[in-house]
């Protein structure tokens, strides 16, 4: 393994740890770190292609999508690769002793506990559910799912759900640590893009921003988005990824991801229009896309994370030393971990820094 891949591997951790430990109500200093930990927000209106998206870089049928709003709770999806011959599997944060290996259930405990919270309404909650995903298959990435923004109320929520909406995806997306995909459906106006406006007033240089133009086989015939994927038109400091999602149908039918990713790759080869850019479009691209950015935002963090997790490590201690140690109850233990978990990545820095050589020169 890779330092780098050990990196993000441990911020995954460290984040996951600090969420329980958030759960727990516990007043320590982690939010702090939380915060500054690197992940990549899908943001754009509803039904534009956020949960399709993120199934399609999973590589898993797994989300509840749909028309209308689906998306009710924001979701931390953290992706851990595995070695090749272990199990796919999901876990989620609130139910840690259960391992799911059909990926139909873990749509239904999503669905369930959206429910918990929401009461089957089509109100929004701001708790996220964290869902860890462990499969030979992904590039370690921390991915967020979020509702989407809408302008109009629907029949059953409040007038206020579109100025809530708005002011949940905006905490996510102010971060600066954050990359923001931002989803626009190529078969709407993308001058009218919900997501290049929000991504625009949080990051106007754009260098955190990447457009994502789903619905590509849904424009009308005869059209197409040249204009947008060259850079001529809403030009992005990096380059727009267009992508070809399951249709509903294909939903319905349960094709399956696999096939999914095949027929998307056809269509960007076999098309007289997108041809000479299929090796820079698709899903399985903007995978490792997001990853290879996502490891030069922590490599450039990593003194800021660094300096935070020395100071976390100074008030975790101070705050075992309160709690008298070694102590039985589930936040020591939990803090404990979260101790270990931050002096690993210290020294994993330290090693980053020497190449890769402990005690080696600075
Ligand atoms: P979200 O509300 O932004 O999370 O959108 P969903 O991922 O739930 O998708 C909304 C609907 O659009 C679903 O019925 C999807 O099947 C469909 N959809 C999403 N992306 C594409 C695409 O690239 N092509 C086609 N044909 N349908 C898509
Ligand atoms: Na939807
Ligand atoms: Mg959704």
């Amino acid at each position: 393994m890779s330092t780098m891949e050990g990196l993000i591997g441990l911020v995954n951790r460290i984040q996951r740890a600090c969420t329980t430990l958030g759960d727990y109500g516990g007043d320590f200093a982690l939010p702090t770190l939380w915060e500054a930990l690197p992940s990549v927000v899908v943001v754009g209106g509803q039904s534009s292609g956020k949960s399709s998206v993120l199934e399609s870089i999973v590589g898993r049928d797994f989300l509840p999508r749909g028309s209308g709003i689906v998306t009710r709770r924001p979701l931390v999806l953290q992706l851990h690769k595995i070695e090749v011959e272990l199990e796919e599997y999901a876990e989620f944060l609130h139910l840690p002793k259960k391992k799911f290996t059909d990926f139909s259930m873990v749509r239904k405990e999503i669905q369930d506990v959206t429910d918990k919270m929401t009461g089957k309404s089509k109100q929004i909650s701001p708790v996220p559910i964290n869902l860890s995903i462990y499969s030979p298959n992904v590039v370690n990435l921390t991915l967020i799912d979020l509702p989407g923004l809408t302008k109009v109320a629907v029949e059953g929520q409040p007038e206020s759900i579109v100025e809530d909406i708005d002011n949940l995806v905006r905490s996510y997306v102010e971060k600066p640590n954050c990359l923001i995909l931002a989803i626009t459906p190529a078969n709407q106006d993308v001058a009218t893009s919900d997501a290049i406006k929000m991504a625009r007033e949080v990051d106007p240089t754009g260098e955190r921003t990447f457009g994502v133009l789903t619905k590509l086989d849904l424009m009308d015939r005869g059209t197409n988005a040249l204009e947008v994927l060259e850079g001529r038109a809403y030009r992005l400091q990096h380059p727009w990824v267009g992508i070809v999602n399951r249709s509903q149908e294909d939903i319905n039918k349960n094709v399956d991801m696999i096939a999914a990713r095949q027929r998307e790759r056809e269509f960007f080869s076999s098309s007289p229009d997108y041809g000479h850019l299929a090796s820079k479009m698709g899903s399985e691209y903007l995978a490792r896309l997001l990853s290879k950015h996502l490891e030069s935002l922590i490599r450039a963090r990593i003194p800021g994370i660094s300096s935070l997790i020395n100071t976390s490590i100074d008030d975790l201690e101070a705050d075992l030393r309160h709690l008298g140690k070694p102590v039985a109850f589930d936040d020591g233990t939990l803090l404990y971990t979260i101790l270990e978990l931050c002096r690993a990545f210290d020294h994993m820095f330290k090693e980053h820094l020497t190449g890769g050589r402990p005690g080696g020169d600075r």
